[in-house]
Protein backbone atom coordinates (compact mmCIF):
# COMPACT_ATOMS: atom_id res chain seq x y z
CA UNK A 1 0.00 0.00 0.00
CA UNK A 2 1.49 3.10 -1.27
CA UNK A 3 0.60 6.24 0.30
CA UNK A 4 0.91 8.84 -2.74
CA UNK A 5 -1.36 9.34 -6.08
CA UNK A 6 -1.24 11.81 -8.91
CA UNK A 7 -4.33 13.83 -10.43
CA UNK A 8 -4.66 16.17 -12.87
CA UNK A 9 -7.65 18.78 -12.72
CA UNK A 10 -8.93 18.39 -16.61
CA UNK A 11 -9.27 21.19 -19.18
CA UNK A 12 -13.32 21.27 -18.94
CA UNK A 13 -13.04 21.46 -15.64
CA UNK A 14 -10.39 24.12 -15.16
CA UNK A 15 -12.40 25.90 -17.99
CA UNK A 16 -15.32 25.79 -16.22
CA UNK A 17 -14.20 27.52 -12.86
CA UNK A 18 -14.14 24.47 -10.69
CA UNK A 19 -9.92 24.09 -9.53
CA UNK A 20 -10.41 26.04 -6.73
CA UNK A 21 -13.91 23.76 -5.37
CA UNK A 22 -11.53 20.29 -6.37
CA UNK A 23 -8.92 21.47 -5.27
CA UNK A 24 -10.60 22.31 -2.02
CA UNK A 25 -12.57 19.33 -1.60
CA UNK A 26 -9.33 17.05 -1.96
CA UNK A 27 -7.58 18.84 1.11
CA UNK A 28 -10.96 18.59 3.08
CA UNK A 29 -10.83 14.76 2.48
CA UNK A 30 -7.43 14.81 4.39
CA UNK A 31 -5.43 14.21 1.23
CA UNK A 32 -1.85 16.27 1.29
CA UNK A 33 -0.36 18.17 -1.34
CA UNK A 34 3.33 17.28 -2.03
CA UNK A 35 3.55 18.65 -5.64
CA UNK A 36 1.20 21.34 -7.40
CA UNK A 37 1.28 22.88 -10.85
CA UNK A 38 -0.75 24.56 -14.00
CA UNK A 39 0.65 23.78 -17.34
CA UNK A 40 -0.56 22.77 -20.65
CA UNK A 41 0.24 19.89 -22.34
CA UNK A 42 1.20 19.15 -25.86
CA UNK A 43 -1.17 17.02 -28.13
CA UNK A 44 2.57 14.90 -27.78
CA UNK A 45 3.06 15.01 -24.31
CA UNK A 46 -0.95 13.98 -23.86
CA UNK A 47 -0.24 11.00 -26.37
CA UNK A 48 2.53 9.97 -23.70
CA UNK A 49 0.90 10.18 -20.81
CA UNK A 50 -2.21 8.17 -22.31
CA UNK A 51 0.01 6.16 -24.12
CA UNK A 52 -1.41 2.64 -22.55
CA UNK A 53 -4.70 3.60 -24.60
CA UNK A 54 -3.30 4.19 -27.92
CA UNK A 55 -4.92 1.45 -29.66
CA UNK A 56 -8.44 2.66 -28.22
CA UNK A 57 -11.06 4.12 -30.51
CA UNK A 58 -11.16 7.12 -27.76
CA UNK A 59 -7.59 7.86 -27.88
CA UNK A 60 -7.32 10.72 -30.74
CA UNK A 61 -10.33 12.35 -28.69
CA UNK A 62 -8.60 11.86 -25.69
CA UNK A 63 -5.12 13.72 -26.75
CA UNK A 64 -7.30 16.43 -28.34
CA UNK A 65 -9.21 16.92 -25.39
CA UNK A 66 -5.97 16.91 -22.75
CA UNK A 67 -4.10 19.20 -24.87
CA UNK A 68 -7.12 21.80 -25.08
CA UNK A 69 -6.37 24.29 -22.60
CA UNK A 70 -4.63 24.14 -19.23
CA UNK A 71 -4.69 21.76 -16.09
CA UNK A 72 -3.49 21.76 -12.68
CA UNK A 73 -1.84 19.02 -11.94
CA UNK A 74 -0.70 17.68 -8.12
CA UNK A 75 1.06 14.61 -6.17
CA UNK A 76 -1.33 13.92 -3.48
CA UNK A 77 -0.78 12.03 -0.07
CA UNK A 78 -2.64 10.23 2.04
CA UNK A 79 -2.77 6.55 3.34
CA UNK A 80 -4.33 4.46 1.15
CA UNK A 81 -4.05 7.44 -1.42
CA UNK A 82 -4.63 5.57 -5.10
CA UNK A 83 -7.58 3.76 -3.59
CA UNK A 84 -9.45 6.39 -1.27
CA UNK A 85 -8.91 9.20 -4.15
CA UNK A 86 -9.96 6.82 -7.09
CA UNK A 87 -13.40 6.73 -4.58
CA UNK A 88 -13.41 10.35 -4.28
CA UNK A 89 -13.51 11.16 -7.82
CA UNK A 90 -15.83 8.13 -9.06
CA UNK A 91 -16.80 6.35 -11.87
CA UNK A 92 -15.13 7.20 -15.28
CA UNK A 93 -18.31 7.93 -16.68
CA UNK A 94 -20.23 10.47 -14.69
CA UNK A 95 -23.23 8.98 -15.07
CA UNK A 96 -22.58 5.81 -13.02
CA UNK A 97 -20.66 7.85 -10.99
CA UNK A 98 -21.70 8.16 -7.20
CA UNK A 99 -23.62 11.02 -5.52
CA UNK A 100 -21.35 13.40 -4.16
CA UNK A 101 -18.14 12.36 -6.38
CA UNK A 102 -16.03 14.79 -8.21
CA UNK A 103 -16.90 13.54 -11.06
CA UNK A 104 -20.57 13.83 -10.41
CA UNK A 105 -20.51 17.23 -9.52
CA UNK A 106 -18.58 18.72 -11.89
CA UNK A 107 -18.38 16.57 -15.09
CA UNK A 108 -20.12 16.14 -18.16
CA UNK A 109 -19.27 12.93 -20.14
CA UNK A 110 -16.95 9.91 -20.33
CA UNK A 111 -14.98 11.72 -22.49
CA UNK A 112 -14.79 15.41 -20.30
CA UNK A 113 -14.57 14.13 -17.15
CA UNK A 114 -13.21 16.79 -15.27
CA UNK A 115 -10.31 14.73 -13.18
CA UNK A 116 -7.79 12.07 -13.14
CA UNK A 117 -6.84 9.73 -11.22
CA UNK A 118 -3.99 7.13 -10.75
CA UNK A 119 -5.18 3.43 -11.01
CA UNK A 120 -2.60 2.14 -9.17
CA UNK A 121 0.61 2.71 -6.71
CA UNK A 122 3.18 1.79 -9.70
CA UNK A 123 1.22 4.16 -12.55
CA UNK A 124 0.51 6.94 -9.20
CA UNK A 125 4.64 7.33 -9.38
CA UNK A 126 5.54 6.65 -13.12
CA UNK A 127 3.08 9.75 -13.56
CA UNK A 128 4.02 11.86 -10.74
CA UNK A 129 7.23 11.90 -12.26
CA UNK A 130 6.33 12.62 -15.98
CA UNK A 131 5.04 15.59 -14.46
CA UNK A 132 6.94 17.08 -11.59
CA UNK A 133 10.90 16.82 -11.40
CA UNK A 134 12.38 16.19 -7.74
CA UNK A 135 12.89 19.68 -7.45
CA UNK A 136 8.97 20.03 -7.63
CA UNK A 137 7.96 16.99 -5.19
CA UNK A 138 8.06 17.43 -1.50
P1 LIG B 1 -8.31 8.62 -15.87
O1 LIG B 1 -7.21 7.69 -16.28
O2 LIG B 1 -8.34 9.91 -16.69
O3 LIG B 1 -8.30 8.91 -14.39
O4 LIG B 1 -9.72 7.94 -16.14
P2 LIG B 1 -10.15 6.44 -15.77
O5 LIG B 1 -8.99 5.69 -15.17
O6 LIG B 1 -11.39 6.54 -14.96
O7 LIG B 1 -10.50 5.86 -17.20
P3 LIG B 1 -9.53 5.22 -18.28
O8 LIG B 1 -10.14 3.95 -18.70
O9 LIG B 1 -8.12 5.22 -17.80
O10 LIG B 1 -9.68 6.23 -19.49
C1 LIG B 1 -8.87 7.37 -19.56
C2 LIG B 1 -9.69 8.54 -20.04
O11 LIG B 1 -10.06 8.35 -21.40
C3 LIG B 1 -11.30 8.99 -21.63
N1 LIG B 1 -12.26 8.02 -22.13
N2 LIG B 1 -13.09 8.28 -23.08
N3 LIG B 1 -15.13 8.10 -25.04
C4 LIG B 1 -14.89 7.06 -24.24
O12 LIG B 1 -15.53 6.04 -24.29
C5 LIG B 1 -13.83 7.18 -23.26
N4 LIG B 1 -13.44 6.23 -22.43
C6 LIG B 1 -12.45 6.78 -21.70
C7 LIG B 1 -11.77 9.58 -20.33
O13 LIG B 1 -11.35 10.96 -20.26
C8 LIG B 1 -11.02 8.75 -19.32
O14 LIG B 1 -10.92 9.41 -18.10
MG1 LIG C 1 -7.09 5.63 -16.02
Amino acid sequence: MSNRTFTMIKPDAFKNGHSGAIIDRIIKEGFKICALKMLKLSPEKAGEFYAIHKERPFFGELVEFMSSGPIIAAILEKENAVEDFRKLIGATNPDNAEEGTIRKLYAASVGENAIHGSDSDANAKIEGDFMFSVLEQF
